[in-house]
Parts: C-alpha cells; sequence; structure tokens
C-alpha cells in the first residue's frame, strides 16, 4: 500500500441487520492492520455528528422533511469526512465506518423517495465524492430484521422510534436498496447472507474484509481466527 492510501471499508444493511454486532467482532482480527484501525460510524464519528445523530432520531420530537433529513445526514458526513475519514485515509489508516452513503441511498432514496441524482450530487459536493473502496451488505430478511431491531431498543429502553415509525414496508425498500447498489457495482460490494448463526455472520463478514485487504495490499494478514466462531 502506498503511502498515505489508507483503505476505506463500510457495513451497511437494514436496522437489525446485526452490522453492530458484526463491527465488534471485525474489529480484534483488523487489530494489527499496516497502518492502524479506526472504527467509526454514521450518524455521529464525530462530537458534531453525534448532536445530529440525536436530532434525527429522538423519539417523537422531530418529524423530518425527507430533504431536511437528506441535509441533516449530508452534514454529519461532511464533518465526519472532513475531520475524521480524509485525515486517517491519508495517515494509510484502514478505516472501517458503520453506514455511509450507501445508507442515505436506502433510507433517504428507496426509503423516504428522494431521487437518486439528488443524493449523489449532495454526496459529490460535501465530501468531495469520497465513496467507500468496500462496502460489505448485511442482507437480512427485513421481518426478521424488524422484529430483532425492536427487540433490542426495548431491552436498551432506548427512546429511538425509528423502527416502529418506519414500519416493515420502509425496510423492504431498505433492504432491496442495499442489495440493488451492490448488484449496480459488484467490485466495491460483498453481500453477506445476515440470516444464519451470528458466529457464521460474523466469520464472513471478518474473512470478507480481510480478504479485501489482502488482495488490495498484496501484504500478508493473519487469518480470522480470532473471530470465527465466537
Ligand atoms: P444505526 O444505529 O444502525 O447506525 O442507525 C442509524 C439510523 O439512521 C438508521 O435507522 C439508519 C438511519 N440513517 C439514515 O436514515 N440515513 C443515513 O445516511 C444514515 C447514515 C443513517
Amino acid at each position: 500500500m502506498p503511502p498515505g492510501a489508507g483503505v476505506f471499508v463500510v457495513l451497511e444493511g437494514g436496522d437489525g441487520s446485526g452490522k453492530t454486532g458484526a463491527l465488534a467482532h471485525l474489529a480484534p482480527a483488523l487489530a494489527d492492520v499496516p497502518g492502524g484501525l479506526l472504527l467509526t460510524r454514521e450518524p455521529g464519528g464525530t462530537g458534531e455528528g453525534q448532536a445530529i445523530r440525536a436530532l434525527l432520531l429522538a423519539r417523537g420530537v422531530h418529524h423530518w422533511d425527507p430533504q431536511a433529513e437528506l441535509l441533516l445526514v449530508a452534514a454529519a458526513r461532511a464533518q465526519h469526512v472532513a475531520r475524521v475519514i480524509r485525515p486517517a485515509l491519508a495517515a494509510g489508516r484502514v478505516v472501517v465506518s458503520d453506514r455511509y452513503v450507501g445508507s442515505t441511498l436506502a433510507y433517504q432514496g428507496a426509503g423516504r423517495g428522494l431521487p437518486e441524482a439528488e443524493i449523489r450530487t449532495v454526496h459529490a459536493l460535501t465530501t468531495g465524492d469520497l465513496w467507500p473502496d468496500l462496502t460489505v451488505v448485511l442482507d437480512v430478511d427485513p421481518e426478521l430484521a424488524l422484529a430483532r431491531g425492536l427487540a433490542r431498543l426495548r431491552a436498551e429502553g432506548s427512546r429511538e422510534d425509528r423502527f416502529e415509525s418506519l414500519g416493515l414496508a420502509f425496510q423492504r425498500r431498505v433492504c432491496a436498496s442495499f442489495l440493488a447498489q451492490a448488484a449496480a457495482a459488484p467490485e466495491r460490494h460483498a453481500v453477506i447472507d445476515a440470516g444464519r448463526s451470528i458466529a457464521a455472520v460474523h466469520a464472513d463478514v471478518a474473512a470478507t474484509v480481510l480478504g479485501f485487504l489482502r488482495r488490495k495490499e498484496g501484504q500478508g494478514f493473519a487469518e480470522p481466527t480470532k473471530v470465527t466462531g465466537a
């Protein structure tokens, strides 16, 4: 890998697809990557982004128009890219983000009906058109994901209302969009069947990302034995 050229990996999926758990298992497998690992997420990734996340997800407080929602996620992303992602990539790090612009295409685009071209224009303006090297999509049946997501939020006593307010038809459009994005650019995506056991999904995510880094960097990385069957 040339100096200053990091690798940008994103994990995407519908609500309740198991992304966050998969990332927690991926981190130890990537601990020794050359240049070092940066784990981050959207909306969030910066203090300012966290503030926007709270505005977007607060229960029953705000009812954003789709256009306003697009600009909020774009503002969080602009800050995240400028202050965190680009500097890390310039330092040669491997950046792994829990969600990125694929979520905007899925949620604000397919979910809330904004034209894809509009989202791509905003993305180009706010990030200098930074796209991930690899996006890993966790593909799960929206009904199963919705049930899982609701159970998790209830268990956490969360004040977010995204699942109830969006509903199954919305989640179906979101999941279909992630698959369509992957089909449109297969060289930059990997789709993982997330309806299987958690151990199998976590092992697959780690093997996919490590395999990609190995191919990209032409260097040896340890096999993901640390996460298999964990
Ligand atoms: P998360 O906790 O799984 O990251 O979920 C954050 C929520 O924000 C999730 O419902 C998806 C939504 N979201 C968007 O609507 N647009 C976006 O661009 C991003 C990054 C997230």
